[in-house]
């Protein structure tokens, strides 16, 4: 581990990967047994080590139904972990969730209240409240992370492509997020040193059903079977409707844009 400007929380995920990836020798990339946010012993030591101007925290237990059956766990990591960081004083850039909001009828920015819509959500929304507590510190909110292989999308085409059935939500709408996008904004944020919440997706709302529909359309493989997450028995209530907007200029590219990228990195 060396000395870096930014330190990077849960460097082993979805998110992190590719943060790590684009920011190359900026950031030192840590996760868990090596750092673990909940610890601030092991914070204290990852600090000493890395000395960094920020910290960059996507770490996150992102299991949701996880969540909801283990409370204590969620927020030990979304909300504990999270003050953890703050606490250093080094700037803290955290990412949260649309899991903020519940429904509604048109898409939410930041200046909207949240209403958590399950135990995921909560927590993350505490974790907020702890990462804003310290002046320049920021929270994104982003919502179905997809990357090359792992999210949302690859799983619906993997699945299609393979002449496997779906079984697709119709009862959520959000918006997807193209995790190449969303790493240029971040990097664009820690370099503005811009401070406060911000909503960063892919602007233009969707369903998983009507996702696998237009992706088992374009494969002519598989079939969608239209779901309720009701039907799915899961633990954890999902929203309804939780779209994002922004109303602080951190635009991403809309929906179609994303997944026509996406699709060239498969066709
Ligand atoms: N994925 C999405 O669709 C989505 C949507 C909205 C918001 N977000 C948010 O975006 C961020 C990145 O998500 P992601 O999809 O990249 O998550 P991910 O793939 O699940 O990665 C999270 C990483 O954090 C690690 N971690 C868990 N507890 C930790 C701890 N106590 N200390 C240090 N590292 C720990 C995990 O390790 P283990 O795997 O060993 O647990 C994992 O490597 C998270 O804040 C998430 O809440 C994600």
């Amino acid at each position: 581990m060396a000395v870096a400007e930014i330190l990077l929380a849960g460097a082993r995920g979805l998110l992190g990967t590719a943060l790590l990836a684009r920011l190359g020798d900026r950031a030192e990339g840590m996760d868990l047994p090596e750092l673990d946010i909940t610890d601030p012993g092991s914070v204290a030591s990852a600090l000493d080590r890395t000395r960094p101007e920020l910290i960059l925290n996507v770490a996150a237990l992102t299991d949701v139904d996880r969540c909801q059956m283990e409370p204590g766990e969620a927020f030990r990591v979304h909300r504990d972990g999270v003050r953890n960081l703050a606490a250093t004083g080094v700037r803290l850039i955290t990412i949260s969730t649309d899991h903020v909001f519940t429904s509604g009828d048109s898409p939410f920015t930041e200046s909207d209240s949240p209403t958590p819509a399950n135990i995921y959500g909560e927590s993350k929304l505490e974790g907020e409240h702890e990462a804003l507590a310290r002046p320049g510190n920021a929270v994104i909110r982003t919502s179905w992370l997809f990357g090359r292989e792992k999210g949302l999308i690859p799983w619906i085409h993997g699945t299609l492509a393979l002449g496997g059935e779906v079984r697709a939500v119709a009862d959520q709408t959000a918006c997807v997020t193209y995790v190449f996008h969303l790493v240029r904004a971040l990097e664009r944020l820690a370099d503005t040193g811009e401070a406060g919440i911000f909503h960063c997706v892919n602007p233009g709302e969707t369903s998983p059903l009507r996702l696998a529909e237009m992706l088992r359309k374009r494969l002519g493989a598989g079939t969608v079977r239209s779901v309720s997450w009701a039907d799915l028995g899961r633990p954890a209530p999902r929203p309804v409707y939780s779209a994002l907007a922004t109303e602080r200029g951190i635009d991403l590219p809309p929906i179609e844009e994303a997944l026509k990228e996406w699709l060239g990195t498969r066709e």
